[in-house]
Formats: C-alpha cells, sequence, structure tokens
C-alpha cells in the first residue's frame, strides 16, 4: 500500500499515479466525514506553521481549517511579521521552525524557497503555491473533477485556457501527466513561446508512460470534446505590471458562452481556481478599467452558469489539503 509519512508535498511530479489516487480518495472520505459531522484526531499534539509571502485566502484558511479539525494547531507567519528571508536565511529559518513545528506550509515566489525549506527543515514541507506550481489547487481540482464529471480522469479532456505560462498552468500539466490526462494549454502564441520547454520535456516522458495527452495550442479547434474548461486571471499575484501586455494578448482568450458551446459538450463544467475578476465589483478591477484594461478573464454569465462548479472547488481546497496533512504527517 502507500505510505507518504514523513513525504514534503513539493509538486504531484515527485509523486506515484497510485500516491495521487492515494490522496485523493483520502480527500473524498475526509469530505465524507466532514459533511456527516465527523472530524478526526490524526493530528492531535502537531504543530503546523503556514508562511506566507504572498496573500492568500482559501489556501491559508483550508490550512488553518484542516489541521483544526484534526487537533492540530496551525501558526501563521506573514512575511511582514517574521524574520524569514530577510533578516534570516531560508536555510537557517528552515533549521529553526523545523525544531519548533511538526510541518511546514510555504506559498511565496521561488520555488527554490520551498525546496531549501525541505531540504533544511527534517518536517514534512507543504507547497501552498509558488511562481511555478501550485499542487494542491490540482488535487482539489480532480476532486472536484470526480464528483461533477462520470469518466474516470484518464478519460477527461482539461483545457486550460489564458495565460499557459503561469504557476497553475504548469501545476495542471503536471497533474494531467501523471493522471493520463488529456491537457491542452490554449493561448496566445506569444505565451505559448514562453514555456518552459523543459516543463514540456518532463511532462511529456510521463506522459508516455501513463499515456497522457499535453497540447500548446492557440486555435479554437482544441476545445471540442473538452469536459473541463479552466482558466486563471492573466496577471498572477507579483505580475501586476504586465496587465496592459496580457489585456492585450488574452481579450480574445476571454471564457464566453460561445467557448463553452465550441466544445460541443452540453455537459462541459467551467473551473477557476479563484480569485476571479469575472465583473468590475473589485477594487483592482474597477481601478484597471479606469486605466482602460478590462481584465475580466471570464464572463460574469460563464461564472454563475450551471457550467460552473468554482465554488465546490474552493470547498475542496480544505478537504484535499487536510488529506496531504494527514497523509504526510496524520497517525
Ligand atoms: N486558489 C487559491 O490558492 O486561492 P488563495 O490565493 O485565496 O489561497
Ligand atoms: N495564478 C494565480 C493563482 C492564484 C491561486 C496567482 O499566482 O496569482
Amino acid at each position: 500500500g502507500v505510505n507518504l509519512k514523513g513525504r514534503n508535498f513539493l509538486t504531484l511530479m515527485d509523486f506515484t499515479q497510485e500516491e495521487i489516487r492515494y490522496m485523493l480518495d483520502l480527500g473524498h472520505d475526509l469530505k465524507r466525514k466532514k459533511r456527516a459531522g465527523i472530524t478526526g484526531d490524526t493530528l492531535k499534539g502537531k504543530n503546523i506553521v503556514l508562511l506566507f509571502e504572498k496573500t492568500s485566502t482559501r489556501t491559508r484558511s483550508s490550512f488553518e481549517v484542516a489541521v483544526r479539525d484534526e487537533g492540530g494547531h496551525a501558526v501563521f507567519l506573514g512575511s511582514d511579521s517574521s524574520q524569514v528571508g530577510k533578516k534570516e536565511s531560508i536555510e537557517d529559518s528552515a533549521k529553526v521552525l523545523g525544531r519548533i513545528y511538526d510541518g511546514i506550509e510555504f506559498r511565496g515566489y521561488e520555488q527554490s524557497t520551498v525546496e531549501t525549506l525541505a531540504k533544511y527543515a527534517g518536517v514534512p514541507v507543504w507547497n501552498g503555491l509558488t511562481d511555478i506550481d501550485h499542487p494542491t489547487q490540482i488535487l482539489a481540482d480532480m476532486m472536484t473533477i470526480e464528483e461533477h464529471v462520470a469518466k474516470p480522469l484518464s478519460k477527461v479532456k482539461v483545457i486550460f485556457c489564458g495565460d499557459i505560462r503561469n504557476n497553475m498552468s504548469y501545476a495542471w500539466m503536471y497533474g494531467c501527466a501523471k493522471m493520463g490526462m488529456h491537457f491542452v494549454a490554449y493561448g496566445p502564441e506569444e505565451l505559448a513561446k514562453e514555456i518552459d520547454q523543459n516543463v514540456l520535456d518532463r511532462v511529456n516522458e510521463v506522459a508516455e508512460e501513463t499515456g497522457a495527452v499535453i497540447e500548446v495550442r492557440s486555435d479554437d479547434g482544441c476545445l471540442e470534446g473538452a469536459d473541463v474548461l479552466y482558466t486563471d486571471i492573466w496577471a498572477s499575484m507579483g505580475e501586476e505590471a504586465e496587465i496592459p501586455e496580457r489585456v492585450r494578448l488574452l481579450t480574445p482568450y476571454k471564457v464566453t458562452e460561445e467557448m463553452l458551446e465550441k466544445t460541443k459538450n452540453p455537459d462541459v463544467i467551467f473551473m477557476h481556481c479563484l480569485p476571479s475578476f469575472h465583473d468590475f465589483s473589485t477594487k483592482m478591477a474597477k481601478e484597471q478599467l479606469e486605466l482602460g484594461y478590462d481584465i475580466r478573464e471570464v464572463t460574469d454569465e460563464v461564472f454563475r452558469s450551471r457550467h460552473s462548479v468554482v465554488f465546490d472547488e474552493a470547498e475542496n481546497r480544505m478537504h484535499s489539503i487536510k488529506a496531504v496533512i494527514v497523509a504526510t504527517l496524520g497517525r
């Protein structure tokens, strides 16, 4: 059987298909239990720390609630309120935090930071998003697909539309490669060119074993037969300066009703990791509109349509993150 005790969770590329299957099954199981009012004590006596260089709603909340549900305790350390990385190296911080805590979650910029933490902490380290990966999001998304699409993952076609060179696009390539899925990064050629060739080589190597298909496409012919249409904001955290250029490149790739129709699948589901600019109700969307930039990556109509499963995804962040912590640290 699968045993993930003591393992880090840095990227899905570090896990076998069987191990990912195990975490998904555990997530579904923990969700059923939570809904039935049953929580556990597998993390009793365990303390974990949440290191955040970037902001978060879902990931932070999911880690805090997940640990609490299993009888453990979480401490939040924002980058403004700790020494990490500014007055103290990542290596030293890892050694210190590993003495005090039983597990470390990190969200921030560099993937190398989460790798360095894992190298020196001596306790499990979990990746809560970096510039090039977001593995816990993919587990939540796969759980959500399994709830809404009546096919095994290996028969599912996912279109990731928009900023195809961002952390979510890469995270999806890794996840789809491992689970033998059909993945299409659908976006403009200018951004396709920026996709890291090394990532494509690595996922294609995995795909050869699992039967996955990983494509990068700019033409809407790829939409036909999609089970999932997924998008993300056009300029990720830390990339706000790119907004004018991204609006220029990605407006033709905004997710609309017409795009859903091109899948020719009446049951296609719309997914988004969130947060989303689907209207102008946020400060940022309003400010950008005043500057002349419409940053909506999806129409409000699609976001609120019967196809949209975005809030199931958000909930599943908690259940899947709980699965990762319990699998790697729980009793
Ligand atoms: N999807 C996601 O990671 O959300 P947060 O940035 O709110 O954590
Ligand atoms: N690509 C987005 C994902 C947010 C969950 C970002 O990095 O800002």
